[in-house]
């Protein structure tokens, strides 16, 4: 297919289709667009709208985002997961408002150099924000132009993205850069989806060669399934005798790093001593189903138990990584999202 004739088919699209009224289409600019682009990274627009909406509010430009501490980003991120990227937004923010008198970068190389932006998001900021043209190729359109060109291989891959970025260069505009790039996204999510594709709506099937093959499932190829291994743990729900829970923040680095989450043992016997180093005295305990926890590498399954507990010399003072947390009066903690669901069921 000529490029051309690519693009019109594509841009044709979007007129009659594209989504025009997302919250980051609004009031378009560098940071809320770069927001918004970091949020989307394996998130689903339904998902991201409020959240975005809620940064938004406390954040309203790149400078409050860098003055605040990164414990209420964590906070505004809890449930979202993927928290190295929340991590990531603080640390760019403070680049940018320190380093770039708060304005971003409006070059692909610029954009890539601050943390948690690779090519793909820049391509996107730099056609959105800045209407300078680039190149975008998210998971959405990796999946419409590996049906389209029946490129093999699991883009995980780097011959095959490689082979990918090929094809979304050659057909990247000069005009109307960021209606092209919303529409190449818009396609993905709603016509060319995953299981169940539309085919009979979509403006690239005259062209689309696994259409022809009738094989539009089979792009792009599947990750190789690897089993993922079992994690084993109990997340113990400590009371005081005021019925306040006891929260520790991991260290800023690794597995929900920076997050409050609740105290670990690796099985119930260790409960009583571990309690004890904290200078708590066990009065009762009960054990509820075990559940599970999916990371990208592991499972993690864990069984919440309820500890009570008297504090009686108050030794479990409110430190920087130590609270009590009453969940009357909540703090705003950053939490994983299955520590938030046992504190508030
Ligand atoms: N996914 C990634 N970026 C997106 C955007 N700007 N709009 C919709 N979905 C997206």
């Amino acid at each position: 297919m000529q490029r051309a004739a690519f693009q019109r088919a594509v841009l044709n699209w979007f007129d009659q289709h594209g989504r025009t009224n997302l919250p980051w289409q609004q009031d378009i600019s560098p940071y809320r667009v770069w927001v918004s682009e970091i949020m989307l990274q394996q998130t689903q627009v339904s998902t991201v709208i409020p959240y975005f909406q809620r940064f938004m509010q406390s954040f309203p430009n790149v400078h409050a985002l860098a003055a605040t501490p990164l414990d209420n980003v964590l906070h505004h991120w809890t449930g979202l997961g993927y928290y190295a990227r929340a991590r990531n937004l603080h640390k760019t923010a403070q680049l940018v408002s320190d380093q770039h008198s708060g304005e971003f970068p409006n070059t692909i190389a610029g954009l890539c150099e601050l943390p948690g932006i690779g090519r793909s998001t820049a391509g996107a900021i730099s056609s959105i924000a800045f209407k300078i043209p680039a190149t975008i190729l998210d998971g959405n359109v990796k999946r419409v132009l590996a049906r389209f060109s029946a490129t093999e291989g699991w883009p995980g891959k780097s011959d095959v993205v490689q082979k990918l970025w090929l094809v979304a260069e050659q057909y990247t505009p000069e005009h109307r850069i960021a209606d092209y790039t919303q529409a190449m996204m818009d396609l993905g999510a709603t016509v060319c989806t995953r299981s169940s594709p539309n085919c009979n709506q979509c403006p690239l099937a005259g062209d689309c060669i696994a259409y022809a093959q009738d094989n539009q499932t089979q792009y792009p190829g599947k990750k190789p399934r690897k089993i993922l291994p079992v994690r084993n743990t109990c997340l113990l729900l400590i009371h005081n005798q005021d019925g306040e829970l006891l929260l520790q923040q991991n260290p800023p680095a690794g597995l929900w790093g920076g997050l409050w989450v609740l105290p670990q043992v690796e099985s119930e016997a260790d409960i009583v001593a571990s309690c004890a180093a904290l200078g708590l005295e066990v009065v009762d305990q009960h054990s509820h189903t075990i559940k599970r926890h999916t990371f990208s590498h592991f499972h993690l399954d864990y069984q919440p138990i309820v500890v009570n507990t008297i504090d009686r010399a108050h030794s479990v003072a409110d430190t920087h990584n130590q609270v009590w947390y009453n969940r009357e009066n909540p703090l705003s903690l950053g939490m994983p999202a299955p520590v938030l669901a046992l504190l508030h069921p």
